[in-house]
């Protein structure tokens, strides 16, 4: 059965991620980070948000420091419903980091936590992420808590994003 209605041009979005469709656009704005280890910073961010028709989502993401616009960090990956309500998340980062997450969009809110955090031999060592994720209108905001470096769960970021596109 043909679950989507598409066009060559425009395709509709898969059936299977309707639920995710809020979050298709383009995203800017900033946020601010800190860390139990580290001096608390502020960054710009882009994220982009797409698809093909397909049930996923492309994802992808980059930062600049708000003060000397020093590159900061960057991650892609996609969104995927695993089942009503229950949503998925894989991410890879060049800091040799993979999250795969999983949990629950209710009334414009995403909470995920991750059930893998994948790392290279040099990476930093991270063992669980949870990132929050609330969408109102043209507005996305976003926080993310981490366990790492030898830390208890810690805020590590939090920004809002304006739709551009
Ligand atoms: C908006 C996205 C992000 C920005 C702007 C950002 C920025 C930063 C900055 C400026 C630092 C301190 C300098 C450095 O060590 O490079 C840092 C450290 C760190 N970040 Fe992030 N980060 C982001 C996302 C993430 C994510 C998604 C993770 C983990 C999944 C992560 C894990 C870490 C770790 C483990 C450290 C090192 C902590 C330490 O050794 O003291 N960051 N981040």
């Amino acid at each position: 059965m043909n679950r989507r209605t598409s066009s060559q041009s425009d395709p509709a979005i898969h059936a299977g991620i309707a639920a995710l469709a809020g979050l298709v656009g383009t995203w800017s704005g900033g946020g601010s980070g800190r860390y139990p280890t580290m001096q608390p910073f502020d960054y710009l961010e882009t994220v982009t948000i797409s698809h093909v028709g397909k049930p996923f989502l492309s994802y992808h993401q980059r930062t600049q420091h708000a003060d000397t616009r020093q590159l900061l960090h960057t991650e892609s990956g996609f969104w995927r419903m695993g089942g009503p309500g229950h949503v998925e998340l894989l991410i890879a980062q060049p800091t040799g980091l993979v999250e795969v997450l999983e949990g629950t969009i209710e009334s414009g809110t995403i909470r995920l936590r991750s059930s893998l955090v994948g790392r290279t031999s040099s990476a930093k060592d991270v063992t669980l992420v949870e990132r929050e994720f609330t969408i109102a209108e043209d507005v996305l905001s976003y926080s993310l808590r981490m366990t790492a470096v030898g830390c208890d769960l810690a805020n590590h970021l939090e920004a809002e994003l304006r739709r551009v596109q």
